[in-house]
């Protein structure tokens, strides 16, 4: 296989990966891609070549199948191949040979794909010809989005909202950085030619490999997006304070908390992700405990001062970083998990010390894991009361904070600065 195969070998390889083995696009890229032999620069376009297909796949197949007479009838691994075809020829300005050739001779080399190799040769010369026009004429917002997502955000956010929402997923995000000791921000934003948000992070367009920037060695900045940083600084004061940090691993939060003197616990079910914690906060320079334990059966000595609780959730606040999310979620998955998160936070409350702060967050744009969880457990009796957020605890962003005083990031927010996951933020105090 040639030089200019391989990597988009790797592509077809993860594309199937997520398209029809369900599996975890971060997963294959450490698994698949770490073993590759590949350089940085092959696995840079490995990885923006499938990000591309996944944020795409709506507009790729529509004009994939505007190509063809019956498209229903395509083999899908034949499909995969267009769709990276695609990609090349229409999104990424691959010139027109080396997208067409590399895609039929990657076609060629397995016994299923090689019979459809002039098929493949032909779709994609007439899309060089054809396909720009096409998608000029596309509603790309619409076609890449999911319908149940769709439907979900024009009923929670309007019918504007779930299309800029939907437009900011077709971009990639910037890189966060969250610093170890607060005070060195201006020195890391101008090693890192990062600009410092009113939030606190550090930002700088993505691209390149972390471990190489300055000062991931030294443990001087962790990667964390905008939003992720914010409910760890809604907690109140934390300097000696004892901190439950609950759903923890891979720890972005806990690093936050222990970086600003809390006594952390972290606790997490997962016992991998919880030891790429510890691996994360030894780089740090940072100390928590760790406890490896299903917080709903986990009942420690004292109440604590103040509780965060990330909970799992579908990831919706994340499609931007992981464009792998509109196709392993559905809306079964927000059902299931809407009863587990249910479960965690009545189960956080009594781990609050009368006084105490309990923050609920979850990185998804459904309101029925933030908003309704939120809400849910203020109409069960549960001894808590709201603690509004203030416009001045998220650097000023008042498009960030509702009425109700809980936090809604969206990713077409802080539109000037590069957007902004989407977290839900809720906080109350413990009567
Ligand atoms: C959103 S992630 C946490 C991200 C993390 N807080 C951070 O900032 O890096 C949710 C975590 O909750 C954990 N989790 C899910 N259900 C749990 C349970 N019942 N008990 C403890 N941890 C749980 C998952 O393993 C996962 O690591």
């Amino acid at each position: 296989m040639t030089l200019e195969v391989r990597p988009r070998a790797l592509a077809l390889t993860l594309l199937a990966g997520v398209l029809r083995r369900q599996q975890s696009f971060d997963e294959l890229l450490e698994t698949e891609l770490g073993q590759s032999g590949l350089d940085g620069r092959d696995r840079g376009f490995v990885r923006l070549l499938v990000a591309t297909v996944l944020r795409r796949l709506g507009q790729l197949d529509a004009v994939v199948a505007a190509m063809l007479d019956r498209p229903g009838s395509l083999r899908p691994e034949v499909q995969d191949l267009l769709r990276l075809g695609a990609a090349q020829l229409l999104i990424l300005g691959t010139p027109g040979h080396a997208a067409v050739d590399t895609t039929v001779t990657l076609a060629a080399s397995s016994t299923v794909t090689a019979p459809y190799k002039a098929l493949i040769n032909a779709v994609l010369r007439r899309l060089g010809r054809e396909g720009a026009a096409l998608l000029a004429g596309q509603d790309a917002a619409r076609l890449n989005t999911p319908h149940w997502l769709w439907q979900s955000w024009e009923a929670a956010y309007g019918p504007e909202c779930a299309r800029a929402i939907a437009v900011a997923h077709l971009g990639e995000a910037p890189l966060d950085f969250s610093v170890t000791r607060a005070a060195e921000a201006p020195l890391w934003a101008g090693r890192l030619e990062a600009q410092i948000l009113p939030t606190g992070s550090l930002r700088r367009a993505a691209g390149g490999a972390i471990p190489d920037l300055p000062g991931f060695q030294d443990g001087a900045w962790w990667v964390q997006d905008a939003a992720a940083a914010l409910p760890a600084t809604l907690l109140g004061p934390l300097d000696g304070r004892l901190v439950y940090d609950l759903g923890a691993a891979p720890g972005g939060k806990t690093a936050q908390l222990a970086a600003a003197g809390a006594r952390v616990v972290a606790v997490d079910r997962a016992g991998s992700r919880l030891a790429r914690l510890e691996a994360n906060l030894a780089r740090l320079g940072l100390t928590a405990e760790t406890v490896n334990a299903d917080v709903t059966r986990w009942t420690p000595d004292q109440p604590a001062d103040a509780v965060l609780l990330d909970a799992p959730c579908s990831a919706t606040g994340t499609i931007r970083r992981h464009p792998d999310i509109p196709v392993l979620k559905s809306a079964d998955d927000v059902v299931r998990l809407v009863a587990i998160q249910t479960r965690l936070l009545a189960h956080a409350v009594t781990l609050v010390r009368p006084g105490g702060v309990l923050v609920y967050t979850v990185c998804s744009l459904q309101p029925e894991e933030g908003e309704h969880r939120l809400a849910a457990l203020l109409e069960s009796g549960a001894p808590v009361e709201p603690l509004p957020i203030t416009v001045d605890e998220v650097g000023g962003f008042g498009e960030l904070v509702t009425p109700a005083g809980t936090v809604r990031t969206l990713p077409c927010h802080l539109a000037g600065l590069g957007g902004i996951d989407g977290f839900f933020i809720g906080r109350v105090r413990r009567r």
